[in-house]
């Protein structure tokens, strides 16, 4: 069964309680939250407070997702907000191993995102150091775009990286999912699946979660 992680980007930001507890009584594993600074990414989403309130109004997993640069400066308050996975970017990390350190030492798992056009075979030598690995699906900024076909590619030679090397890290995908291409999605390899417009625009949100929940 994969994990289901609903984006809250796509959802009611005048109704956030009422969303919350929406994914509170649905199958969704995580709450998936994106932080964009308008540096590293052509928007701005939102931050801190947010994120608290968010992991405040759950018990399920709330898997952050920074689409910042240096986030070695603000890893320790997106820990005290709540978060308990905590992914960068690595083309935001100039000294990536010092930020997964900072991360797990700060007691969060930790993840690796990679954009579309990044090779998964930069991540050989940080590879046995995370928890979970992000391929950006689309371009990272905005919900609501096409899924890149060539990332079911990069699942496929990142699952065999992992499983060569004997190791459990998790591959999330992000951006354009669908109850349509899910399936070849898990297929590929892939463990967890973000779903923003997918799941916040559905007439039922909680059976399109529970159809990528019974995803084989
Ligand atoms: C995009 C974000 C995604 C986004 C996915 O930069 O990282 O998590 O919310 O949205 P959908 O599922 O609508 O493509
Ligand atoms: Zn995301």
């Amino acid at each position: 069964m994969p994990i289901v992680a609903p984006s809250l980007l796509a959802a009611n930001f005048l109704r956030l309680q009422e969303d919350c507890n929406m994914l509170n009584e649905s199958q969704a594993d995580w709450f998936h939250l994106d932080v964009m600074d308008g540096r590293f990414v052509p928007n701005i989403s939102f931050g801190l407070p947010v994120v608290e309130q968010i992991c405040k109004a759950t018990d399920k997993t709330c898997d952050v997702h920074l689409m910042i640069v240096e986030p070695e400066k603000y890893a320790e308050a997106f820990k005290n907000a709540g978060a308990d996975i905590l992914t960068v970017h690595i083309e935001a990390c100039t000294n990536l191993h010092r930020n997964i350190e900072q991360i797990k030492s700060l007691g969060m798992k930790a993840g690796v995102a990679l954009n579309p056009h990044t090779p998964v075979s930069l991540l050989s030598e940080i590879l046995h150091d995370i928890d979970l690995v992000l391929l950006m699906s689309v371009n990272p900024g905005f919900g609501g775009q096409k899924f890149i076909p060539n990332t079911l590619n990069k699942i496929r030679t990142l699952k065999k990286m992992i499983d060569e090397k004997g190791l459990q890290v998790l591959i999330e995908i992000d951006g354009g999912i669908t109850t349509d291409n899910a399936t070849s999605i898990i297929k590929a390899g892939a463990n967890v699946l973000v779903a923003g417009n997918t799941v916040f625009k559905s007439p039922d949100p909680a059976a399109t979660i529970a159809q990528l929940k019974a995803i084989a």
